[in-house]
């Protein structure tokens, strides 16, 4: 079926991979997939791996990410890197609000939503993820939960804005646990995440939107998952580390 929108995949290494282990990977990469224009393949390594990164997949079809920056432009943030340095590496992706910094960084909605807006001041296309934890779920707050994250995350954001911004429905549960939400599932609150997009921007901006799923992503899970209406990609943790799984997962989502 054809897709209204490109399909994105998109590797977060998180805090995975030296320059030697990550160059291995990437030429890899580039070598498999070199055929494949009908997905935006991006890889998210550390930011000790970006400057490598950027050289080995230069003039190919793979894009480059990063998996946090800083609100601010510049100045006394020690630890901190802003957009215009990851665009020194070339870098066009940018993960904001992953649920492991909503967790350990203690980062919030509003400050999200800040380094949503900075980043694409600064031309960098956000990844802003979202999702629900065990206990929202079972409880029956997981909309709830989406929604004030959708809204909280992304406020500010212009029309044109919201449309270059891609969004990662990522259930807590589901991360590392080897847990999946079914396609069923996934499909469920990616059409709720839309409508609520549409309620914020209107119809044809929500149609343009795309939203990755993520969580527990396997080979053999992705086709199911991308023949989901709603399912524009995935964000993909452990199974991004390797070639041969993340190459299938790509060839498996077209
Ligand atoms: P996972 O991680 O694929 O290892 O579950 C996904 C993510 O955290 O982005």
């Amino acid at each position: 079926m054809e897709k209204e929108r490109k399909i994105i995949i998109a590797g977060n290494w998180k805090m995975n991979k030296t320059v030697a282990e990550a160059l291995d990977l990437v030429h890899g990469l580039r070598r498999e997939l070199a055929a494949i224009k009908e997905v935006d393949i991006v890889v998210c390594p550390p930011f000790t791996a970006l400057e490598s990164v950027s050289k080995a997949i230069l003039d190919s079809n793979i894009r480059l990410g990063a998996q946090n920056m800083s609100e601010h432009g510049e100045g006394a943030y020690t630890g901190e890197i802003p957009a215009g340095m990851l665009k020194e590496f070339s870098v066009g992706y940018v993960i904001l609000g992953h649920s492991e910094r909503r967790q350990f960084q203690r980062e919030d909605d509003a400050l999200i939503s800040r380094k949503a807006a900075a980043a694409l001041t600064a031309n960098l296309i956000p990844i802003v993820c979202v999702g629900e934890t065990l206990l929202e779920r079972e409880s029956g707050r997981t909309q709830k939960v989406v929604e004030a994250q959708i809204r909280g995350s992304l406020a500010g954001l212009s029309g044109e804005q919201m449309e270059k911004t891609v969004l990662a429905y990522e259930p807590v549960w589901a991360i590392g646990t080897g847990k999946t939400a079914t396609s069923a599932q996934a499909q469920e609150v990616h059409a709720f995440i839309r409508k609520v997009l549409a309620a914020l921007h209107g119809e044809l901006i929500a149609r343009r939107v795309r939203i990755q799923y993520g969580g527990s992503v396997k080979a053999n899970n992705a086709r199911e998952l991308m023949s989901q209406p709603d399912v524009d990609g995935a964000l993909v943790g452990g199974a991004s580390l390797e070639l041969r799984s993340f190459s299938d997962i790509v060839r498996n989502s077209i």
